[in-house]
């Protein structure tokens, strides 16, 4: 958190934050084209953002931070960029297992890590590993994840289960995100109006943000003003 900020929604004070945020990491490439940097510089900013919010939403009582960190179509984007984006998630992991001890909080990641890098893979396993014990809070890291390859891969595994009796909640148990409670609020910075393949089952009853703002941009300010925005709403369920 900046020295400077003081939350409006401290620990404690009321109306209570969504107790699951998640977040679309956009604008790191426009971030980095605006300074005369390589978009690896701006990947470089938004995971040192994410770094920043995670604590910041850990400190007023986020329960769950959900992050998509590299969709099953990121692959198409050029080699140098993805490897840079890779090398970041192992610098972030290297790092990561200090902080969530500190936080008491546990990592999880949603999406298929098999084609990954053999030495991050591991390293993802591991983390989640090493903190599933944690207690405080839970971090979601998105990685070679897209919504609709997620829920076809839930039907696959539910049919290799016998095809149980099927419900909601049942579909819900084969998602990545079985046991996480669905996000109550979206956040989606760096100008874009849209959900690009991203937790298409969970967002259902999500409040959605845009914002202007690239990401690396996103700070506690305007994670504040995300929040007061869904303070603002008035959350139905298609009920009146
Ligand atoms: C979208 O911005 C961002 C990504 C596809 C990558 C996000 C990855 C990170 C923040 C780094 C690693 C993450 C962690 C959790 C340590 P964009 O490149 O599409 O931006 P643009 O629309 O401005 O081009």
């Amino acid at each position: 958190m900046s020295a400077d900020h003081t939350s409006t929604l401290a620990e404690g004070s009321s109306p209570r934050p969504p107790r699951h945020i998640a977040v679309i990491m956009d604008g790191n490439g426009r971030w980095a084209k605006r300074r005369g940097l390589p978009r690896t510089a701006g990947h470089a900013a938004g995971a040192e953002s994410f770094r920043r919010a995670a604590k910041y939403c850990r400190s007023i009582g986020v329960e769950y931070l959900t992050v998509y960190a590299f969709s099953t179509e990121n692959w198409r984007r050029p080699e140098d960029e993805v490897a840079g984006i890779m090398r970041l998630l192992k610098k972030y992991l290297l790092e990561a297992l200090d902080d969530l001890t500190a936080e008491n909080t546990r990592l999880h990641f949603f999406g298929d890590l098999t084609p990954l890098p053999p030495e991050l893979r591991k390293m993802c396993l591991d983390c989640a590993e090493r903190s599933k014990g944690f207690t405080g809070g839970q971090v979601n890291i998105c990685l070679n994840y897209g919504g609709r390859d997620e829920i076809v891969r839930a039907a696959r595994r539910w049919a290799a289960d016998g095809c149980p009796a099927l419900d909601e909640d049942v579909f819900s148990g084969y998602l990545y995100s079985a046991g996480v409670p669905d996000p109550d609020l979206l956040i989606r910075p760096g100008g874009e109006t849209r959900i690009s393949n991203y937790l298409l089952w969970q967002l259902a009853y999500a409040e959605m943000y845009f914002s202007d703002v690239l990401w690396p941009d996103f700070d506690e300010r305007e994670i504040d003003r995300a929040i007061a925005a869904y303070h603002s709403r008035d959350r139905r369920y298609g009920g009146v």
